[in-house]
């Protein structure tokens, strides 16, 4: 008798619009994995239980999008160091007693710069906008990467300089000297890459940059996607940015991630990327 596929699944509320199962059906189907990826909605003060729920039925792992990363981050018993410093899980795999929390969103916004895109980080000046969840996520990889210089800025500034010391402490003395942090207003330019990680996408709103920020941008980088254009990449085209791009690809490449931490294999991400590119662009 065939035994059960491995069972995984993305855990958040709300979930139905998850991209997740679609992607990982195509890494299973791609590198001759029999899994099964499914969508599961928890109330937002029932985290645990459906966890506890899921592993009881087998659930080998789950990848966790909002708003359960900090409680996904509480449940593991061990933590990959990116994950430390990130504060937040979104992928977890089970293993017995045992729960692997890891953190995948950074990994794999920079394979997807570094690849898809083509910009080396190494030695490259970046400039990380927002405070929250997402810059936090990313700060270690991005760092880990080789830039040259990480700025944080944020619409209050004393957020991103509370998160800068915060992350400063945690990291090696050599990595918290490139990082920087400070408001919106001051910014003049000569970063290479500006990556929006602000919620301002949600209400339909880029983050009020000066205009002179932009100077020098080879890379402007939504970590959020859909059909259209946000507002942030509309204001990075009309400021001459030469290369704009949305977080597709940061999405497959978080998804490969954490595919190839529960599976060992590591699929490629090009096509998977392409065929969501367009379905997303195609008739709703
Ligand atoms: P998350 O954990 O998803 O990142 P968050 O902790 O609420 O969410 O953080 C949202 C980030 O987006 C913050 O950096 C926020 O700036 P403030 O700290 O000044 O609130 C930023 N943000 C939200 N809306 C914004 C807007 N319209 N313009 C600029 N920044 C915005």
């Amino acid at each position: 008798m065939p035994s059960r596929p491995a069972r995984y699944a993305v855990i958040g509320n709300p979930i139905a619009h998850s991209r997740s199962p679609e992607i990982h059906a195509a890494f299973a189907a791609q590198t001759g994995q029999v899994i099964e990826y499914g969508r599961l909605l928890a109330p937002v003060d029932g985290f645990v239980a459906a966890v506890d729920a899921f592993r009881a039925e087998g659930g080998l792992g789950l990848n966790v999008t909002l708003p359960f990363k900090p409680e996904a981050f509480a449940y593991a018993r061990r933590r990959t160091p990116r994950a430390e410093i990130a504060g937040a899980v979104n992928t977890l795999a089970f293993d017995g007693d045992d729960v692997l929390g890891d953190n995948t969103d950074g990994p794999g916004l920079v394979a997807d710069v570094q690849g898809r895109v083509g910009l080396a980080l190494k030695g490259a000046r970046v400039l990380l906008l927002g405070a929250g969840g997402a810059t936090r996520g990313v700060v270690r990889p991005l760092l880990d990467a080789g830039v040259e210089r990480l700025a944080i800025a944020n619409r209050t500034a004393s957020r991103a300089t509370a998160l800068r010391d915060e992350l400063a402490a945690r990291l090696h003395p050599a990595d918290a000297a490139r990082l920087s942090a400070g408001g919106l207003a001051d910014l003049d330019g000569g970063f290479d890459a500006i990556i929006n990680a602000t919620a301002a996408g949600l209400s339909g709103e880029s983050p009020a940059l000066p205009p002179g920020a932009w100077r020098g941008a080879m890379l402007a980088f939504d970590m959020v996607y859909g059909p259209k254009p946000t507002a942030f990449m509309q204001a990075a085209r009309a400021a001459g940015v030469p290369r704009v791009e949305d977080g597709l690809g940061m999405l497959v490449g978080q998804a490969a991630e954490s595919f190839a931490l529960w599976r060992g294999v590591r699929p490629d991400v090009a096509p998977v990327y392409a065929a969501l590119r367009e379905r997303l662009a195609g008739p709703a």
